[in-house]
């Protein structure tokens, strides 16, 4: 979906300053400061990400010292942009404010670890899970379960304190846990979901479906490998 900048802007005015005696040119005015709390809670996720990046380089060595092989291919975190945020909640019928920002996104930081083998992904899932400044709040294993489709992954959102100067808060961060292989597959349906004016939708759905199984064939025979 195009969204154009200004429409953001209009919207976050208007759900944030609701004050109905006030002009266009007022509430233009008092946004600098309605604005602060949304910046504020983004640089909260950055500092989320840092976390749960450094949970991870913490295992990877330690696992790398214990096996003699690193489990972590890879490591990528993303914020979610102001565009996709505003999407997601206009597609909710939710306001851009804050409060529901945070009570009502869950992925605004991710973290996508791109893992050696299938094994690493559980090894990595379960010592994270353990650890006693995690909280699971929702685990889908899309690797014993696969979607329809043929995606799989480790899906997990945790949240986890960081520590501020005067407080410590909660934030919610997404965590995908996959092989390389099941990375390649995902990263190209990811590309070819955005040529939908295919004509045969029917066929290349099966297809990727075949890849996928094909793939997932592939990771198994490797792991019997090792
Ligand atoms: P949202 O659609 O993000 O609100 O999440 P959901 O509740 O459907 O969660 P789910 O855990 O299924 O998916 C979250 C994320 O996983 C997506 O934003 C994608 O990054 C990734 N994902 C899920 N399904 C697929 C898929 O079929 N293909 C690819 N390439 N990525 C997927
Ligand atoms: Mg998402």
């Amino acid at each position: 979906m195009e969204i154009n900048r200004l429409d953001i802007a209009k919207q976050i005015i208007n759900d944030n300053i609701t004050d109905p005696s006030m002009s266009e040119a007022e509430k233009f005015n008092a946004i600098g400061q309605q604005l602060l709390p949304i910046q504020e809670l983004m640089s909260y996720y950055r500092c989320a990400l840092m976390e749960v990046e450094t949970k991870f380089n913490v295992l990877n060595e330690e696992m790398s010292i214990l096996f003699d092989r690193n489990p972590i291919e890879s490591i990528k975190s993303r914020e979610k942009s102001f565009e996709s945020i505003f999407a997601k909640l206009q597609r909710k019928g939710l306001p851009m404010t804050e409060a529901s920002i945070a009570s009502n996104i869950n992925d605004i930081a991710g973290v996508r670890v791109i893992c050696s083998f299938q094994e690493d992904v559980y090894k990595l899932t379960d010592a994270l899970l353990q650890q006693d400044d995690v909280t699971l709040i929702i685990k889908k294993d899309y690797i014993r379960n696969p979607k329809e489709n043929g995606y799989r992954s480790m899906h997990l959102i945790i949240e986890i304190p960081i520590f501020l100067a005067k407080r410590k808060k909660m934030m919610r961060v997404e965590i995908q846990l996959r092989t390389i292989a099941m990375d390649y597959w995902a990263s190209l349906e990811h590309k070819l979901k955005y040529k939908q004016e295919v004509e045969d939708a029917a066929h290349v759905i099966q297809e990727l479906k075949d890849c996928a199984d094909i793939i997932a064939l592939v990771d198994r025979r490797m792991e019997k490998l090792r």
